[in-house]
């Protein structure tokens, strides 16, 4: 996905995101989401924005929210936007739009904390987004951001490039990497600070792997000689790992704050 139309119509519904979640949900052993929201300090009160929020998946799984929250989303997928609404009745929403993130369409210091899980290496410019966040937000609020690490699930990666010729983690780690949005949180954030989330996953099924590969890029747009190059890999490996292939998992937090 290296243009916004592409990204538009990868994420038109959440059918794709739901099979790499799947992927996730059966082989993590500790939950990111849970890993996440352990680490969101959000105080009694906080006006939170989460840009691109997705179907709501997140703050669904939050166990620690305060009750008085006022949580405001936004995507550039109506259908995603829809169904965070649907999925988040019991929160307090504020604004829920579809608007782009390089676009933030609310007034200066209208937030306490600005969450972007995920989502700043879809972006044609993340620096540009970041900029968007720190005037969207209070003096003194904090920008918290993921991405994925250059160590994260590398197997996935190679498989893709076996089958596919490049893998998607490749566009990932060349716009919003760990080390280039350490620096361009640092451009715009003080204080900032990165924690690693890290698991291993035991992967005993060959289908779930072959399933999210072809609803990433580039394997959602493979020909057949390219699902079955796929194939053939997938089995190479389970078969070298004797059926059971260790992938890590590895996701970083990024907090910054806006000075005063
Ligand atoms: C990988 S999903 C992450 C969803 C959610 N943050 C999570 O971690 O579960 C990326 C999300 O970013 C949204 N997105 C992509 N480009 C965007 C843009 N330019 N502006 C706003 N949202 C965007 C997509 O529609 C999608 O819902």
């Amino acid at each position: 996905m290296t243009d916004p139309d592409e990204t538009a119509a990868h994420y038109k519904d959440s059918s794709k995101l739901a099979v790499r979640g799947g992927f996730h949900a059966r082989f993590a052993g500790r939950s990111w989401f849970g890993w996440f929201d352990e680490r969101l300090g959000l105080t009694p009160g906080s006006r939170v924005l989460d840009v691109g929020c997705g179907p709501g998946w997140f703050w669904a799984a939050c166990q620690r929210l305060p009750e008085d929250l006022e949580l405001n989303l936004l995507d550039q997928s109506a259908h995603m936007i829809e169904q965070a609404i649907g999925r988040l009745s019991h929160l307090r929403i504020g604004q829920a739009v579809v608007a782009d993130a390089m676009h933030l369409p609310f007034p200066n210091a209208s937030f306490d904390t600005v969450v972007a899980m995920h989502m700043l290496y879809h972006l044609p410019d993340p620096a540009v987004a970041l900029r968007e966040m720190h005037r969207v937000l209070v003096s003194g609020g904090r920008c918290i951001v993921s991405t994925n690490s250059p160590r994260n699930l590398p197997q996935i990666s190679d498989l893709s490039r076996v089958a596919f010729g490049s893998a998607i983690d490749d566009v990932v780690q060349a716009r919003f990497g760990t080390a280039i949005a350490l620096d361009l949180m640092k451009a715009q954030f003080s204080d900032v600070s990165q924690q690693t989330y890290a698991d291993v996953y035991e992967v005993d099924d060959p289908e779930p792997v072959i399933d999210m590969l072809l609803t990433m890029p580039p394997g959602d747009k493979a020909d057949a000689a390219g699902r079955q190059r796929l194939q053939d890999a997938v089995a190479d490996l389970f078969t070298v790992n004797d059926g059971l292939v260790r992938m890590q998992s590895v996701q970083d937090m990024i907090v910054g704050t806006r000075a005063a």
